[in-house]
C-alpha cells in the first residue's frame, strides 16, 4: 500500500474531510505532512493535541476540571490556574507520546490567548514560549471563538462564507465565517452566555443533588431532566423580543426562572437548596424559553445575510459549536429553522464542541495554510481576557430591525 493510500485510509479513520488535503503532494514528490501542537488552557479545561495538514488528529489528551469547579459551585479563577499549572506539561506530553511526534518535528505550536480567564490563559501561553523558545517553533497565537468556528472544517467539508453560532459557558455569538481570520460579528450576548445561566439555573435548583444528574454540567442536568418534564406548565417570556437585532440576553431569564423556583419553593414549604417536585417542569420550561431565544435571534441573522448577500441563498450554511451545541432540544430548534430557510446545518461531534486542543491545533493548521498570523519572535506577546471576534457590524444588524416572521416550532 502506498503512503497516499495509506493516508487515505488514516483520514477516514479519524473521519477528517479529504477535500482539504491538498499539501502532501508537490511537484511530484512526497512532502512531509506539516504538524502543529495546539494548546488550550482559556477557561477550564486543560487540552492538548497534534494535528497535520491534512486533518487527521494524531494524538489528542484532555483533562477537565469540571468536577472541582461543580464542587464549589463555579470556576474559582485561582484554582483553575492552579490545575492548569499542576496539569498541562503532563497533558502535552500525553498528545505528543499519542502521536509519536517529538517537538522538533512540529511545524509551529499554537496556543490559545483569548479571550478567556487571564490567570487560566496565562499558565497555556507561558508554558508554550518556553516551548517555543527551547526548540526554536514558531508561534501561533489563537482566538478562542475562531477556533470554535473553524472546528467545523477539520470534520466536514465547509467552504467559507457560513454563518456561526457559539453557545458556550462564556460565549455567545452569532458571526460569519468569510475567511480564516476575516468574521463579520453579528451580534452577541449583552450579559451571560447560555450556559453560564443554564449552569446558574441548575445550581439553583440544587440539581448536583438530584440521583440522575449527580456530577454533570448544570445544562447537561437542565437537559436530561426537561426531557421528562412538561414545558407548557411555566411560560417564561421569550428575551429582548422587542430588539429587533441578534443580540442575545439570559440574565432576565434567569431573574424570572429564580422567581418561580423561589415562589414554588415557599408553596412546598422547602428551603433554599431542597429539591422541588416540579423541577423537570422548570427545567423543560427553561430550556424552551432559551431554544426560542436562540432560534429566533438566529433566524434574523439568516435574513440579514440573505438580504445583503453575504451568504448566497443556493449553498448558505449555518454552523453551531460550543458546549451548549450538544443540548439536542436547542439543535433541534436550529434545524427546524436551518431546513426552513433552506441551510445546511451542521455541528461538530461533541466532543470537539467543548473546549479541547484539536480546535486549537487545527486553527494553527489552517492560520499556517493561509500563512495568517505565524510569529517567528514572541516579542510583547500577551494575553488578552476579552477580545472581540472580527469587525462588529451589530449596529447594521439593528438599523434594518427585520421583523422575524413566525415559525412553527415544535420541537
Ligand atoms: O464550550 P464549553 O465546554 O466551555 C466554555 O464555556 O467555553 O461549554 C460549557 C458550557 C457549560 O455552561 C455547560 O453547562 C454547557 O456548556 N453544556 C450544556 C450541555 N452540555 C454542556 N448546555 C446545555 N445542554 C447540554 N447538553
Ligand atoms: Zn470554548
Amino acid at each position: 500500500m502506498n503512503s497516499i493510500t495509506k493516508s487515505l485510509l488514516k483520514s477516514i479513520k479519524h473521519g477528517q474531510a479529504a477535500w482539504l488535503r491538498s499539501s502532501s503532494t508537490h511537484s511530484g514528490k512526497q512532502c512531509l505532512p506539516k504538524l502543529v501542537l495546539g494548546i488550550e488552557t482559556s477557561c477550564d479545561d486543560t487540552g492538548a493535541a497534534v494535528v497535520d495538514d491534512a486533518g487527521n488528529i494524531l494524538g489528542e489528551a484532555l483533562h477537565c476540571q469540571k468536577e472541582v469547579h461543580l464542587k464549589t459551585g463555579g470556576i474559582i479563577p485561582l484554582v483553575a490556574q492552579q490545575l492548569h499549572r499542576e496539569n498541562i506539561e503532563q497533558i502535552v506530553k500525553e498528545a505528543l507520546s499519542i502521536s509519536g511526534v517529538s517537538v522538533n518535528e512540529l511545524a509551529a505550536i499554537a496556543t490559545t490567548v483569548k479571550p478567556g480567564l487571564a490567570l487560566s490563559l496565562g499558565v497555556g501561553l507561558e508554558y508554550s514560549l518556553k516551548l517555543v523558545n527551547k526548540y526554536k517553533k514558531p508561534f501561533i497565537p489563537i482566538h478562542h471563538m475562531e477556533a470554535h468556528a473553524l472546528t467545523i472544517r477539520l470534520t466536514n467539508q465547509v467552504e467559507f462564507p457560513f454563518l456561526v453560532l457559539l453557545l458556550s459557558g462564556g460565549h455567545c455569538i452569532l458571526a460569519v465565517a468569510q475567511g480564516v481570520s476575516d468574521f463579520l460579528l453579528l451580534g452577541q450576548s449583552i450579559d451571560i452566555a447560555p450556559g453560564d445561566m443554564l449552569d446558574k439555573v441548575a445550581r439553583r435548583l440544587s440539581l448536583s443533588k438530584h440521583p440522575e444528574c449527580h456530577s454533570m454540567a448544570g445544562g447537561k442536568a437542565i437537559e436530561h431532566l426537561a426531557q421528562t418534564g412538561n414545558r407548557q406548565h411555566y411560560t417564561f417570556r421569550v428575551p429582548m423580543q422587542h430588539y429587533r437585532n441578534c443580540d442575545f440576553s439570559f440574565s432576565g431569564l434567569q431573574n424570572l426562572v429564580n422567581k418561580v423556583i423561589i415562589q414554588k419553593e415557599k408553596e412546598e414549604g422547602l428551603q433554599k437548596g431542597e429539591l422541588l417536585s416540579c423541577i423537570k417542569d422548570i427545567a423543560a420550561a427553561a430550556q424552551h424559553a432559551v431554544a426560542v431565544h436562540i432560534v429566533k435571534r438566529t433566524y434574523r441573522a439568516m435574513l440579514f445575510c440573505i438580504k445583503h448577500s453575504i451568504l448566497s441563498p443556493k449553498n448558505a450554511t449555518l454552523v453551531v459549536s460550543g458546549g451548549v451545541a450538544s443540548n439536542q432540544y436547542i439543535r433541534k430548534g436550529l434545524q427546524i429553522l436551518a431546513d426552513a430557510n433552506g441551510f445546511a446545518f451542521l455541528c461538530p461531534p461533541p466532543r470537539l464542541c467543548t473546549d479541547n486542543g484539536v480546535m486549537i491545533a487545527w486553527n494553527g493548521i489552517e492560520r499556517l495554510r493561509a500563512g495568517l498570523g505565524v510569529l517567528h519572535c514572541t516579542d510583547g506577546i500577551r494575553y488578552e481576557a476579552n477580545a472581540p471576534l472580527g469587525i462588529d457590524i451589530s449596529k447594521r444588524v439593528e438599523e434594518d430591525s427585520i421583523k422575524v416572521p413566525r415559525l412553527k416550532m415544535k420541537i
